[in-house]
């Protein structure tokens, strides 16, 4: 058999396999492209062009003229990393100290409320200065403190928090065991996309910018996971935390709260 007569198109094996080949590609790309896209039926796949432009990966329209997404809501401004706030000095506590005078009939004499207000005792001092400028700038409103931070300079901020995370944590009631901790601290829930609380909230590590929230009052702890569920409170940073609890069970909220309530005597 010559080569001329191989790859000539009066051969008929050769015109068999092109128009095979041909056929396979064009029916791949109208399953890959068109069938299998447009049967997705989330809002974002609808008619054939959107369909085909997601499958191939590029959007519809580009954005190059058009103005970033505005949020509709104010979002925290601090920047958090785990040296925000290292090595605080003893001038710093001691002014503290000072400037805490004002808020011991909420939070404390010694950072340990009484009523519900959220225990500062001890709490990581990137988590007290953070709060204090989300309120500042109204990233997390809040009858009571709003007003209380408005007139706090960034000094005063820095040293509050280094003065509340001096002060020693309540004393732990019980470790963090399997036998005591709801499923959702210590595992989270997986297929809701809920890592364990212990994960950043401390058990077993702790994420800077997380919060101490042993021995934080229940109806505080349930209260705030409610606020982000609901996005009435929304200075968390890029969302974390209400992506979390907006899946939790009303249960597992409860149950969180409990717990971590309970932890200390
Ligand atoms: C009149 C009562 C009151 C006073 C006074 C007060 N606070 Fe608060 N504080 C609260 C309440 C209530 C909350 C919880 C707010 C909420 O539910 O969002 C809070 C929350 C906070 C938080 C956030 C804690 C957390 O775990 O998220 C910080 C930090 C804080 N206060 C610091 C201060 C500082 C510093 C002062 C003094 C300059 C002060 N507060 C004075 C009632 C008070
Ligand atoms: C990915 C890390 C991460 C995980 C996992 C996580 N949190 Fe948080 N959580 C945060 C951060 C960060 C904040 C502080 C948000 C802010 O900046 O105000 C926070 C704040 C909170 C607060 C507010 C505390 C206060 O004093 O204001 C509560 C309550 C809370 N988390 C409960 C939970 C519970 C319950 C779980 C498990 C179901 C959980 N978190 C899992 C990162 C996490």
């Amino acid at each position: 058999m010559s080569e001329e007569r191989l790859f000539s198109w009066s051969n008929r094996w050769l015109k068999t396999s092109v128009i095979a080949t041909a056929a396979v590609f064009v029916f791949g790309v109208a399953v890959g492209f068109v069938w299998l896209p447009s049967v997705q039926r989330d809002a974002q796949f609808q008619g054939l062009w959107n369909a085909i432009c997601s499958a191939a990966g590029v959007p519809q329209h580009w954005l190059a003229n058009e103005a970033p997404v505005a949020p509709h809501v104010r979002l925290s401004k601090v920047e958090v990393t785990p040296q925000l706030l290292a090595g605080a000095t003893r001038l710093s506590i001691g002014r503290g100290a000072t400037l805490s005078l004002r808020c011991t009939m909420c939070h404390g004499e010694r950072g340990m409320s009484g009523a519900n207000s959220p225990n500062l005792a001890g709490q990581y001092a990137i988590m007290v200065y953070k709060q204090l400028q989300d309120f500042q700038s109204g990233a997390r409103a809040n009858a009571v403190m709003s007003p209380m931070a408005a007139n706090l300079s960034d000094q005063d901020m820095r040293d509050l928090a280094a003065y509340y995370a001096s002060l020693p944590r309540p004393r732990l009631a019980q470790g963090l065991d399997a036998a005591g901790a709801p499923g959702i601290v210590l595992h989270g829930a997986p297929l809701r996309n809920i890592p364990a609380c212990a994960t950043c909230h401390g058990g077993i590590d702790n994420k800077a910018g997380s919060p101490w929230l042993d021995g934080l009052p229940a109806a505080y702890t349930q209260a705030q996971l409610q606020a982000f569920a609901s996005g009435e409170r929304h200075n968390d940073i890029s969302e974390q935390m209400r992506n979390i609890a907006r899946n939790m069970t009303p249960d597992e909220i409860a149950a969180a709260a409990s717990y971590y309530a309970n932890l200390t005597r």
